[in-house]
């Protein structure tokens, strides 16, 4: 039997958007599920880190792959209410999610101005926490990446109906029956659509971090 051991957060040194029972949960999903493990969307490694560190203290080998985007400021434009828009590709016409002007200048600006961008505080990051030797950074818009199935997707790109509704179908070709979907920033209208996209034998909530088993 293996030892229970806690979730510490001090081992975790990048910033990011998780509460702490969504810190929690994905780190025992990590330290438990089967890989191939999938992440879409790590931004500076908040969620990699943890999902690391939960393959790390399940002393098994798991292969574990996260894409992320690699925003530029030409992937922001205000919309109309105000807020401030993320657009993938540039010159697409739909928002994928949007926040406050004010996180945008305090939170998002000075990471995709910065020298290093994304990526290279993404790397920086994973290598500070000591799990880059855990996890293959691969660049670019996960719609590119080739079919194969992972048993295990955390997907933090479903923010609203759009965006899951674009990202759903693209998503069923890295999963198959018995796959854990996990998606972030889960509202009672997103779960509604999940559920009607997506067929689950079981699911749970931690928070706004939707847990589901493909049915
Ligand atoms: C909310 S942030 C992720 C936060 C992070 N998981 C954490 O724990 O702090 C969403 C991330 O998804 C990335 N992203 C959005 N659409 C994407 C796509 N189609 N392919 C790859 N990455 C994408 C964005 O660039 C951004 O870094």
């Amino acid at each position: 039997m293996q030892p229970r051991v806690r979730f510490d957060p001090g081992r975790v040194a990048a910033a990011g958007w998780l509460t702490s029972s969504e810190q929690r949960a994905l780190y025992s999903l990590a330290r438990w599920a089967q890989g191939p493990f999938l992440e879409i969307g790590p931004w500076l490694g908040l969620s990699t880190t943890i999902i690391a560190l939960g393959i790390a203290d399940s002393g098994e080998v798991k292969e574990f792959v996260t894409r992320e985007y690699n925003p530029t400021l030409a992937n922001f434009r205000p919309l109309p209410d105000g807020t401030i828009g993320l657009f993938i590709p540039a010159d697409s016409t739909e928002s994928m999610g949007a926040c406050s002007h004010e996180s945008f200048e305090n939170d998002i600006r000075p990471i995709v101005a910065g020298v290093q961008g994304v990526i290279g505080q993404l790397t920086d990051n994973l290598r500070r926490a000591r799990i880059d030797h855990l996890v293959r950074v691969s660049v670019g818009d996960f719609r590119e990446l080739e079919t194969r199935t992972y048993r295990f997707v955390f997907a933090d790109t479903m923010h609203n109906a759009l965006e899951i509704r674009r990202n759903a179908p693209q998503l069923r070709r890295f999963l198959t029956v018995g796959s854990i979907l996990a998606c972030h920033d889960t509202t009672a209208e997103n779960e509604r659509l999940l559920r009607e996209l997506f067929s689950f034998a079981v699911d749970f909530r931690a928070d706004s971090l939707f847990i589901g088993k493909i049915a």
